[in-house]
Order: structure tokens, then C-alpha cells, then sequence
């Protein structure tokens, strides 16, 4: 049996097995003085420190404990890099006429066609580190760059890869984006390959297991909300958790489909219209808003603080991607959410955790600190959640603990 105890914590946490929605987002549960302890990678105890209690524990003097991170929308398993393009941008090109000219994902679909799953796990595997390092136990990963059969189940299996780790530093929760964008193979074709997709890969990729939710980039130019609710509407019937990228460069009426077909998801949403907004806020959707991609793309921020005050679930993610937002920065994100959207720092703490956690669909058994769920959790170099975007894009997490064991200090 392996316990770890940590004591004299100052433990903040939002409670639930389901995403907290609008006001409730700012209500954490506050032990100011307390103990928190993980049996075999699960949490058994959170409370109050416990008196004649012969476990070892480490003492945190007071710094505040917080479960550890999710982070529900990345593109962590790519080939290459595309720092040309951001060069273009700082110049004034936008995201999609570099997208029009044969950059962009189909860039990156190159470059992870010819990478090797070994390369693909060591520099998987490289990021992860940095990620723990800023306090994250769960990573959503999309695949998406291989945009073929045998590229697509490649960056899916890189992702089993690491989940099969017993030593692993994060938790991988998969997900299928073969709509990502069109491949050169399909030119002009993109209801052919929307079929070849529901036909063909969402069957196989659920017959080897490799992904738990599908995704599909629903935008002017990629693909349509119709595509879209076809696609979504096939992997929903064959068991998959939904997610859409939604109204990131124009309106299209993304988030109104996300509630349409109850998604665990919609993310970007910096386009997203009134209506879209108050549908999610009835529905079961997270909003899920990415800052550091309109940082990087110099897009206007998604309307956080107005979703929260419409009713809706909020997360964060980092949208770490080689294209529009090379950047996994837990900190930052965290600043910008703060500064920018206008969240208080409990709501980011939630959006970050919970409510990253119902995005992906594991709310039941991660982020939050509570008896039962996994013994993921942060450390902050701190009495005070506040360095969290006070310390602006500057690490505060001293220690992270995946399933129980401490994976980065
Ligand atoms: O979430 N918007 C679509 N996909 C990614 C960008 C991927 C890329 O540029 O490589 C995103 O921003
Ligand atoms: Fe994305």
C-alpha cells in the first residue's frame, strides 16, 4: 500500500462531480489548516489535520493545495515546427490566409506523416514534462495532423503509448480530430471526406480503443455547421464524447450546435454569438476558452466574464498547437483569464480543474480534492492561491502529484 499525507495545507478546491456552472464557479471549499491523503493513488482523506496519526506527511507550512490541473484542449502530439508562419503574423498575414496558402495544419500534416512514433513519444513525452512542471495531472490530446488512416492512428497510438507508462507524469484523454482540415488527397472534397470519416476511421479507431471523444473544426472555410452536426451526430451514436472547435475566427453558430447535440464541448468561442452563449448556459456544454491563442493570434478575448454571468460552465486550456498557439502555459493562462476576461482567480481555479475535467468527461473521478477521486494535485510556492496570476507567466507550482506520487518538485 503506498499513502502519501500531506499536512498543515492551505487546501482550496471546487467540490462536485459535475461542471460548475456560473456563479457557483467562484464558491471554493476552503480548509485553511489541513490534511489531505492518497491511498494507492486515490484521495481517502481531506479535512482538517488529524491528531495521533502514525503516517509520515510532509509538512506544507502553510502553502495552498489545489487539485492538480486539467488541461482539456491541446494538439500535443505534432511533427515539426512552423515558426515561419508566426514570423508572418508578427508581419500582419492572419491565421487563415497563411491557412489558404498551403500553411497551417496541412504544414504540420506533413511533418507528423513522416515523423516515427518514437520521435513522436520523446517529444510528447518532452512537453509533458514541461506541463507537470506547471502543475498539470490531465492533458487532453487531439490528433488531427495525420489527416490519413496510418497518421491518424499513429498520433492516437503515441498517446496510448504514454498512457500505458505506470510512471506516467500526466494522463492522456484522447481524442479523434480528423476533421481538422481537409487533406490535399480530398481537394474540393470535403463531403467525401466527412463520409470516409464516419465510415471508415470513427469505426476503427473505436474497434482499437484509441480515442475516447471526437472533435472537428467547425469554421468558414474548414468545415460547415452542417458537416459538422453529421459528424458529431455519427460519433455521438457510436459512443463517443463530442467536442467542436466553434466560432474561433467568425460566427458560424458553432456554440448553438454544441448545446443542439449536448457536446462535453465547445472551445475558442471568441466569435460566439448571444444566442450561442445563452444555449450553452442551458445545457450541459463547457464553454471552453483558450486565451493564449487569442494572445498569440491578436484575436479579441472570448467573453468569459459574460458567459459566467449568463449561466455558464467556463474551463481554460492551452491550445498548445505548432501553428496558432505554440505555448502550454498554465501561468499565462491564468493572467490572461484573470486581466483579460475578467475572471476572479477562484473562477479560473475552477475553470481549470472541474470544469477542464466535465470537458473532457471525467469530472467523476478528477478535478477536485474529495474522497474517492484520483490523488492528482499542486503545490503552490505560497499561502495564497492569488501568485496564480499575480505571478504573471512565472511558475507558483513548487510540486505536482500524479495518482499519488510526486511526479515533479
Ligand atoms: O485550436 N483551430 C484549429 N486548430 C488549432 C490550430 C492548429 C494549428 O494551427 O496547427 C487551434 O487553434
Ligand atoms: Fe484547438
Amino acid at each position: 500500500m503506498s499513502t502519501l499525507r500531506i499536512i498543515h495545507a492551505n487546501i482550496l478546491t471546487p467540490k462536485g462531480r459535475k461542471a460548475l456552472h456560473g456563479k457557483a464557479m467562484n464558491e471554493l471549499h476552503h480548509i485553511p489548516d489541513g490534511e489531505i491523503t492518497i491511498v494507492d493513488g486515490t484521495i481517502d482523506y481531506v479535512g482538517h489535520v488529524r491528531e495521533n496519526i502514525d503516517i509520515t506527511a510532509i509538512d506544507a507550512q502553510g502553502r495552498v493545495v489545489l487539485p492538480g490541473f486539467v488541461d482539456s484542449h491541446t494538439h500535443l502530439v505534432f511533427g515539426g515546427f512552423r515558426p515561419e508562419e508566426f514570423m508572418w503574423r508578427m508581419r500582419g498575414d492572419s491565421y487563415m490566409s497563411i491557412m489558404e496558402r498551403g500553411g497551417g495544419i496541412v504544414n504540420t500534416m506533413k511533418s507528423t506523416r513522416e515523423a516515427s512514433t518514437e520521435q513522436l513519444v520523446e517529444k510528447t513525452r518532452h512537453f509533458i514534462d514541461i506541463m507537470s512542471r506547471m502543475g498539470v495531472t490531465t492533458v487532453e490530446a487531439k490528433s488531427g495532423y495525420g489527416l490519413d488512416r496510418e497518421a491518424e492512428l499513429k498520433q492516437l497510438r503515441v498517446m496510448a503509448e504514454i498512457n500505458d507508462d505506470p510512471e506516467r507524469k500526466v494522463d492522456i484523454a484522447t481524442t479523434y480530430l480528423g476533421a481538422h482540415a481537409l487533406p490535399p488527397e480530398y481537394d474540393g472534397r470535403h463531403d467525401e471526406y466527412i463520409d470516409f470519416i464516419i465510415r471508415e476511421m470513427l469505426p476503427e479507431v473505436k474497434k482499437q480503443n484509441l480515442a475516447e471523444n471526437c472533435d472537428i473544426f467547425c469554421e468558414r472555410g474548414v468545415f460547415t455547421v452542417e458537416q459538422s452536426r453529421r459528424l458529431l451526430k455519427a460519433a455521438a451514436d457510436m459512443g463517443y464524447g463530442i467536442k467542436i472547435h466553434a466560432d474561433e475566427i467568425v460566427t458560424t453558430g458553432g456554440a448553438e450546435l454544441s448545446a443542439e447535440l449536448n457536446a462535453l464541448s465547445a472551445d475558442h468561442l471568441l466569435h460566439a454569438s448571444d444566442e450561442g452563449i445563452k444555449a450553452m448556459a442551458h445545457s450541459d456544454v463547457v464553454a471552453t476558452l483558450l486565451p493564449l491563442t487569442a494572445f498569440t493570434l491578436r484575436e479579441p478575448y472570448a467573453h468569459g466574464r459574460e458567459m459566467i454571468d449568463s449561466g455558464c460552465a467556463v474551463a481554460l486550456a492551452t491550445d498548445l498547437n505548432p501553428g496558432s498557439c505554440c505555448s502550454g502555459s498554465i501561468p499565462l493562462t491564468f493572467a490572461l483569464a484573470c486581466i483579460y476576461m475578467n475572471l476572479s482567480v477562484e473562477e479560473a481555479i475552477t475553470a481549470l480543474t472541474l470544469n477542464g475535467a466535465a470537458a473532457i468527461g471525467r469530472a467523476e473521478y478528477i478535478g477536485s480534492l474529495e474522497p474517492g477521486k484520483l490523488g492528482d494535485l499542486v503545490m503552490l510556492d505560497s499561502d495564497t492561491h492569488y501568485t496564480l496570476p499575480y505571478y504573471t507567466g512565472m511558475n507558483s507550482v513548487i510540486m505536482t502529484v500524479k495518482r499519488g506520487r510526486i511526479v515533479s518538485y
